[in-house]
């Protein structure tokens, strides 16, 4: 019969990729996937480091499932991704019904992890990092799904080392994969469907930086806009520090490349920046969004915040509200600052009191969240270009797609507009997505 395994993803898109390269090994090993771990003969976790809460998330998940081993001790349990690299055997101590703990440079290796398990009851730890030829070399399949829009990955780790951020510790340094990989891949993809991509990586605009026999990144957005078939092209994350004039003319130049950006800034305050090793001024920051708007002046931006830094004071504070105001973001994701294992902010001194730090962030969120609404509103009653991606969840007969800018619009229309661009009037306009209906397809 066949071993049924249950995977469950945290974290960020880099996660959600290699849960798809997990799935396809497993798979090839003769396991179908289950919605539940109560009916699984193995259960997953591909996990998240990035702040404190989403570790502990880890810890909490996995006490699920121990009363499911003690009835069925023969159920394997294993955790992957950035906690497993951070943790390695401590897990193993820690929790006594963990079978197996993999790295994120080792999904290849479980395999044989769970063989070990398997015939010799033998459990596993595998997070040695590997050189980048390696890596390359192990880019394992991801499954195939009937799916519109995927990530590519076109580089992954992180040399940059902002102080706060574990990341760089958790998925090693950077590595690039080739241009000519990447332009297959998606060829493949559209073959197969998929009319929109978005290229994946911790800091997608230092792709190939330290490479010269390879094109930048630039010009591989240009070979990848060229491909037949495809409709629409995006990318995440972009480093403010990496994004170069030739980039920023892209949104200018390339039809199919979606006029929306995520442009992490995390603090408007230049003394925070520095502390954070983030490698620009706020008025760096401001200058690119500036040319941004230049050269496609319908661009929408998303951003990343962190509130609370050590040491951030009241005019810190107040020089990110400030930016926030002078660019109005379409929305921004807003973090308390959170202490991380083996970085520099960690040993930082910090006198600001939790009350504060929560404070700020209450007030950050209402600026944006109004800043967002006012954006949002101005969709109403316009006819908007929407690639449909599928049936949507809020009802029978009504699809779902997104606009240039993200934003997600619901509406009555038929499954046959799947991987089409359709105009929508855009009716009712709500905190997280739109509502639309069919003004005529393409
Ligand atoms: N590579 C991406 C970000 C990856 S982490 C980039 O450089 O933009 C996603 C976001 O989590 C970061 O942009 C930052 O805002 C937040 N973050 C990272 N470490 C954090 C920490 N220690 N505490 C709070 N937020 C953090
Ligand atoms: Fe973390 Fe900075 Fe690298 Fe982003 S660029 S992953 S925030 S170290
Ligand atoms: Fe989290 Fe690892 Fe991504 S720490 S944000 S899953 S790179």
């Amino acid at each position: 019969m066949k071993k049924a395994f249950y995977l469950e993803t945290f974290g960020c898109q880099m996660n959600v990729v290699d849960s798809e390269q997990i799935a396809a090994l497993l798979t090839g090993l003769g396991y179908h996937q289950v919605g539940s771990a109560e009916n699984a003969d193995l259960v997953l976790l591909n996990t998240c480091s990035v702040r404190d809460k989403a570790e502990r998330k880890v810890y909490g998940h996995l006490g699920r499932f121990k009363p499911i081993k003690d009835k069925r001790p023969d159920l394997i349990i294993g955790v992957g991704g950035c906690v497993a690299q951070q943790e390695g055997e401590k897990m193993l101590e820690k929790v006594s019904y963990l079978d197996l703990v993999f790295g994120t440079h080792n999904i290849h290796r479980l395999p044989e992890l769970l063989q070990e398990v398997e015939q010799n009851r033998q459990r596993g730890c595998e997070t040695t990092f590997h050189d980048r030829d390696t890596r390359l070399n192990l880019f394992p399949e991801r499954t195939v799904q009937e799916s519109v829009t995927r990530f590519v990955t076109v580089m992954q780790g992180c040399d940059n080392f902002c102080s706060y951020c574990i990341v760089p510790h958790v998925r090693g340094r950077e590595i690039s994969r080739s241009s000519s990989d990447i332009v297959a891949e998606v060829k493949s993809l559209v073959a197969q469907g998929v009319r929109e991509v978005t290229l994946l990586g911790q800091n997608v605009n230092s792709y190939n930086l330290k490479n010269d026999e390879d094109v930048s990144f630039p010009q591989l957005l240009e070979l990848i806009n060229g491909i037949d078939g495809l409709q629409r092209l995006r990318f995440a994350t972009s480093h403010p520090k990496d994004l170069t004039a030739e980039l920023i003319n892209c949104f200018g130049s390339l039809d199919k490349l979606c006029k929306h950006i995520h442009l992490p800034f995390q603090s408007g305050s230049d003394r925070i920046l520095k502390l954070m090793n983030r490698g620009y001024t706020a008025a760096d920051y401001l200058d690119k969004v500036a040319r941004l708007k230049l050269v496609c002046p319908e661009i929408r931006l998303t951003t990343d915040i962190i509130v609370g830094f050590p040491g951030e004071t009241e005019t810190d504070f107040q020089a990110t509200l400030d930016l926030v105001e002078q660019v109005r973001y379409a929305d921004a994701f807003t973090f308390l600052y959170s202490p991380r294992i083996e970085t520099a902010a960690a040993k930082m001194a910090d006198d600001q009191s939790a009350l504060q730090k929560q404070q700020r962030f209450d007030r950050l969120l209402d600026l944006q969240q109004q800043i967002s609404a006012e954006i949002w509103e101005t969709d109403s009653d316009q006819v908007l270009p929407v690639l449909v991606e599928g049936e949507s969840r809020q009802g029978e007969g009504q699809v779902f797609g997104r606009t240039t800018w993200n934003r997600i619009v619901n509406f009555q229309g038929s499954t046959d507009l799947i991987g089409k661009t359709v105009a929508v009037k855009i009716t009712k306009v709500f905190r997280n997505s739109h509502v639309g209906e069919l003004a005529e397809a393409e």
